[in-house]
């Protein structure tokens, strides 16, 4: 429904969320948040906020109460609450179902095999001396991955695992899976959007380049180098996924493409994410206007076409820095044509915290990562 009175509940008040209002702002949709930290990036721009946590039963249901239409920016919310409000008939995208799944890495890996969705070969454990019985009896040999199954983001929840001393020093505790190494040559994500009529669209793969040390996406780059079959296939792939998960809203489907050519699901998130941020600037539609078209059930953009080539960066607190935030550098990259800076209103620096990003827009993804450099060697993120 397009109504500029309706009330959009959004769970989480990061920057995801801050950027689903400012786009929410363009149609005059009225948004309101549910985040525990006051002076969170999305209150800065909303048009209400309530400090709760998203986590807490009573709170997540107090809030959707006066809301008409309720979705997450962040998956780790209380699904009862969510499933109590869409028996009180309120709209919840994505559902409390799907989110059930999507949050535990072990459900998640379950309904890809249910599926026929290729993933990496796993097997779900109850705790980590569970797969440490499981590799002595030889089921399990080095290198793997062990996942846990709740809470894990940013590459927090994953180790990989490479020798006997990791099984010492690297092995999380908790339910967990283990997972067989991929052999990657290109990491990518594609994000589809559904809505309720059942129209699916999806926007062109991105290829995802990772820091070293914080496992987080730092260079990202649209359109992916990758055969063109290989990505359609990936394109019809977040198809499959989002329409088997049903879910509403966006999907990113974050996927390796092997050495060997075949294309992998990894994991997939059912919100904007770091991998569409690009759209902003590149898209005639953004990931976030897509979301808002897609719970608020109105037709989904077509132009998820990039009009360039763009490449994306985060901007990450420099290791070392920690307190008031300050961006140097800033006004040297504005010089450069295509450079588009967005800040997440983080008062605070910390090494690696993730305070903005900027994508660079050119006609060729080649011209855009010559001046990605600029701006990665020019901007930097530092306390005052
Ligand atoms: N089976 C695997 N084989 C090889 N590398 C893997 C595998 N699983 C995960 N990784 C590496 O670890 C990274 C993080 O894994 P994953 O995406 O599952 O975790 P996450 O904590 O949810 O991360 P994020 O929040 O950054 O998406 C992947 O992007 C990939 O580089
Ligand atoms: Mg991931």
């Amino acid at each position: 429904m397009f109504s500029t009175t309706q009330k959009i509940g959004i769970l989480g008040g990061g920057q995801l969320g801050k950027m689903c209002c400012l786009a929410a702002a363009d149609w005059d949709f009225k948004t309101y948040i549910l985040d525990p930290t006051a002076g969170c990036p999305a209150s800065q721009v909303c048009t209400g906020f309530t400090q709760g946590d998203f986590k807490n039963y009573d709170d997540v249901l107090a809030f959707g109460r006066d809301k008409d239409v309720i979705t997450i920016e962040i998956e780790h919310v209380n699904t009862d609450a969510l499933r109590a409000l869409e028996q009180m008939g309120k709209v919840v995208h994505p559902s409390a179902t799907a989110l059930d799944t999507i949050k535990d890495k072990g459900l998640q890996k379950l309904f890809y095999q249910e599926h026929q969705i290729p993933t990496a070969h796993f097997e779900l454990f109850d705790d980590e001396q569970a797969l440490l019985a499981a590799v002595e009896a030889g089921r399990w040999n080095l290198p793997f991955v062990q996942k846990t199954r709740t809470a894990g983001y940013d590459g927090k929840g994953v180790a990989i695992l490479r020798t006997r001393d990791d099984l010492k020093n690297k092995l999380l505790p908790g339910p967990c899976l283990a997972e067989a190494l991929a052999d990657i040559q290109t990491e990518i994500a594609v994000i589809a959007a559904k809505n309720p009529s059942g129209q699916v669209v999806t926007f062109p793969a991105v290829e995802m380049d990772f820091h070293p040390e914080a496992n987080l996406v730092e260079f990202l780059l649209c359109p992916a180098r990758i055969p063109s079959l290989i990505e359609a296939e990936a394109e019809a792939l977040a198809e499959q996924v989002i329409r088997a998960l049903d879910v509403c809203g966006l999907l990113a489907v974050e996927m390796f493409l092997t050495k060997s050519g075949e294309l992998l699901v990894n994991e997939s998130a059912p919100r904007p994410h770091n991998s569409g941020h690009h759209t902003i600037d590149s898209a005639v539609t953004s990931q976030f206007q897509q979301h808002l078209r897609a719970i608020c059930d109105l037709p989904l953009g077509a132009g998820t076409q990039l009009t360039g080539a763009a490449v994306m960066i985060n901007l990450l607190g420099e290791d070392g820095h920690q307190g008031p935030v300050n961006y140097l550098g800033a006004a040297e990259c504005l010089a450069l044509e295509g450079v588009h800076i967005h800040l997440y209103g983080k008062a605070q620096t910390s090494p690696f915290r993730k305070m903005g990003h900027v994508s660079i827009t050119a006609d060729t993804v080649e011209a855009a990562v010559a001046k990605a450099d600029f701006v990665r060697s020019h901007l930097k993120v530092v306390s005052k």
